[in-house]
């Protein structure tokens, strides 16, 4: 295909379910801490699939990497420039950049996810700071293990598992748990194990790719089970006890990796 039609990655998906994304998916306060820990003295920082801007260092120099038109419309005045491409051809000069960041994109480069992660290696000479799901874990939780299997099975075959990104970039990483909390203000799937009633939002559900890569008869199926799981007790007789936690662990992953400059 010639360049200039190339498909950029899932920006047409994000062109399609992305334009609702800046009102849920707000930046979770624990989440940047420990990505901006992550990324230590690093300075100068591309973030890939950066989306709305979320979680993307201040005070440092930052570019974002986006596909999705819609996606770059919803970024604040005054964040990072975006540069429309893709995490397997990414435009800089080898180790041109301190650090790479990605969060919570990198299911969206499949079949291309490893060549993303040897771009991010090629192009960062001191951090790479993945955030991610591990699929084994997310799959536990009861919305995807009772309700939509369908997404449980398609999360395994997008989602590396952590420890074959480790293999991908090639060094020793560290892989740290991140517990999701109740209140936190990115509705990712994963934020819906404390929020049953979540399901039943349509806004709620258009801003996760979870939902929003299924077919209209299987959401419509999973409204309803929950809908009346919720009504007749069901639903509280099995996960009632998640309603007195504040964070669980819905399979959200830190992967970092460090080099010698
Ligand atoms: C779930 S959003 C995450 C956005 C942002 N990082 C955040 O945490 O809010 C996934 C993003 O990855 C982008 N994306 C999809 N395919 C991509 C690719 N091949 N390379 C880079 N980004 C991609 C999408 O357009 C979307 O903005």
């Amino acid at each position: 295909m010639p360049s200039s039609k190339r498909q950029v990655g899932d920006g047409p998906r994000y062109n399609q379910i992305g334009s609702g994304y800046a009102l849920n998916r707000r930046e979770d306060p624990n989440l940047y801490e420990t990505i901006i820990n992550s990324l230590g003295a690093s300075d100068s920082i591309v973030n890939i699939g950066a989306g709305t801007g979320s979680y993307e260092p201040r005070n440092r120099n930052v570019v974002a990497i986006e596909p999705s038109d819609v996606m770059i419309r919803q970024r604040p005045f005054g964040s990072a420039i975006a540069i429309k491409a893709t995490a397997d051809q990414l435009p800089f000069h080898d180790k041109s950049l301190d650090a790479a960041m990605t969060v919570l994109s990198i299911h969206h480069w499949h079949p291309d996810q490893k060549k993303g992660i040897e771009e991010m290696r090629r192009v960062a000479s001191q951090k790479l700071v993945i955030v991610t799901i591990d699929p084994r874990v997310s799959g536990r939780m009861w919305l995807l293990a009772d309700y939509l299997p369908e997404v449980a099975e398609l999360d395994h075959q997008i989602f590396p598992l952590p420890e074959v990104i480790g293999d991908w970039i090639g060094a020793t990483v560290k892989i740290e748990t991140h517990l999701v909390k109740r209140d936190t203000p990115d509705w990712t799937l994963m934020s819906f194990w404390a929020h049953p009633d979540r399901v039943l939002d349509p806004h709620a559900r258009a801003s996760t790719s979870g939902f929003a890569r299924q077919p209209k008869h299987v959401v419509e199926r999973v409204v309803s089970n929950i809908e009346r799981d919720l009504h007749n007790g069901d639903w509280d007789r099995k996960y009632g006890h998640l309603r007195h936690l504040n964070e669980f662990d819905a399979g959200l992953r830190v992967i970092t990796a460090s080099f010698d400059a």
